[in-house]
């Protein structure tokens, strides 16, 4: 088993990432506090994992919550039914929630153990590709609004993340690759060595050989947390976890939630953002070939849908979190492993760009 630390003072936390671990009853159970957990989960992931998530906390009071599979669900609507549940089920501060399932449902259970009595323990299990490189670690907590992506939510961390490898083995192709989107993001920003052996290791990648997943997982999980631990609240680093975002949330909120899915709007928004430093003259032509093809690698789009022009994109970026002073701040690549936040894109630029 590998466990990385995410390191934040009295609230550090285990990331442990081993194939099978669902199964390890007692490292599972040691981190449920007072005895008392109950699970969030889908309708989807529910009949895959959560047994084999129950046997393991036999011995403890254990009761589940499942919502609908989807992105458009994670709003306010199931924040609602979810706390409801929770006094249901006379759930106290110290019970913990476990979260079982992707982003949708890691976001969601978050934001409830964030809010609900204000603060209760929770533990991460991510089952998808994006929610083990990226969502279940940095505490990002949040539901959907219709006007925008992630608009109302929390920084709060979880007590651990558990990330089971095998789970990867029963995810649909077109999910495996969205999470390869937040994959290749890691090697743009951060770590231009990572993007290589991405390239290089491709093949094996698309085979879902577990020795190079968990290679994966772990250097993203490193990454992500030595990110998190210099600047758990987004002030300064930790915004260049967002390259592709900021194009990427205008893709999703314009299509529908769930008709793009995040990792693929990310993909696309992550182009955009390199053609933009190629206009600024910081990345090379062969360079922004490379995203491309390591993108496309993947499936993964490279094009924004017909009807988004300049108009609509803007129209969206305007609720970006990263909006300072009125002014819209971009995560663009310098070069291949190094990103810069920056709002000096011209409009000009941005049409050319954007159409
Ligand atoms: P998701 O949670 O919708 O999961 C994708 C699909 O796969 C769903 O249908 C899900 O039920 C299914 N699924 C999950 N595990 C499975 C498994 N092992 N086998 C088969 N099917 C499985 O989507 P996601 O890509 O995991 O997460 C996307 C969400 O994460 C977005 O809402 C995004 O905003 C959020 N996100 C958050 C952060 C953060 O820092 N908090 C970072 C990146 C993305
Ligand atoms: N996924 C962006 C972040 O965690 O900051």
């Amino acid at each position: 088993m590998s466990t990385i630390t995410v390191e934040l003072g009295e609230r550090s936390y285990p990331i442990h990432i081993e194939a099978g671990i669902l199964t390890n009853t007692d490292i599972i159970t040691s981190n449920v506090a007072s005895g008392r957990a109950i699970v969030v989960t889908n309708d989807v992931v529910s009949p895959l994992y959560l047994d084999i998530l129950l046997k393991s906390l036999k011995g403890l009071n254990v009761s589940v919550i499942t919502i609908p599979d989807g992105e458009q669900h994670k709003n306010l609507q199931q924040f609602e039914y979810i706390s409801s549940q929770l006094l249901e089920q006379q759930a106290a501060r110290d019970t913990t929630l476990i979260a079982l399932g992707g982003g949708v449902i890691g976001d969601l259970t978050g934001f409830v153990a964030a809010c609900f009595q204000r603060g209760m323990p929770f533990i991460q299990v991510p089952t998808t590709l994006l929610s083990q490189v990226d969502s279940s670690v940095g505490g990002k907590t949040a539901v959907n609004h219709p006007l925008g992506k992630n608009m109302i939510g929390a920084f709060y961390q979880p007590k651990s993340v558990f990330i089971d490898i095998n789970t990867l083995k029963t995810l649909p192709d077109r999910e495996f690759a969205a999470g390869m989107a937040e994959v290749i993001k890691y090697g743009i920003i951060y770590d231009e060595g990572f993007f290589q052996w991405l390239e290089s290791h491709t093949e094996q990648l698309i085979q879902k050989s577990d020795e190079h997943l968990e290679y994966v997982i772990k250097r993203c999980c490193e990454i992500k947390a030595e990110i998190v631990s210099k600047d758990e609240r987004e002030q300064g680093i930790r915004a260049l976890l967002n390259l592709g975002h900021t194009f990427g949330h205008a893709i999703e909120a314009e299509q529908g939630y769930g008709n793009w899915l995040h990792g693929e709007a990310v993909a696309c928004g992550t182009v955009i953002a390199a053609k933009a430093a190629l206009q600024k003259g910081w990345m090379h032509e062969s360079e922004l070939q490379r995203i491309i093809q390591l993108m496309q690698a993947f499936d993964l789009p490279i094009l924004a849908p017909n009807q988004m022009d300049y108009d609509v994109f803007m129209k969206h970026m305007q609720h970006d979190k990263k909006v300072l002073k009125g002014a819209i701040r971009f995560v663009i690549p310098q070069h291949i492993g190094k990103a810069v936040v920056t709002k000096d894109i011209s409009q000009d630029s941005l049409r050319a760009i954007l159409g």
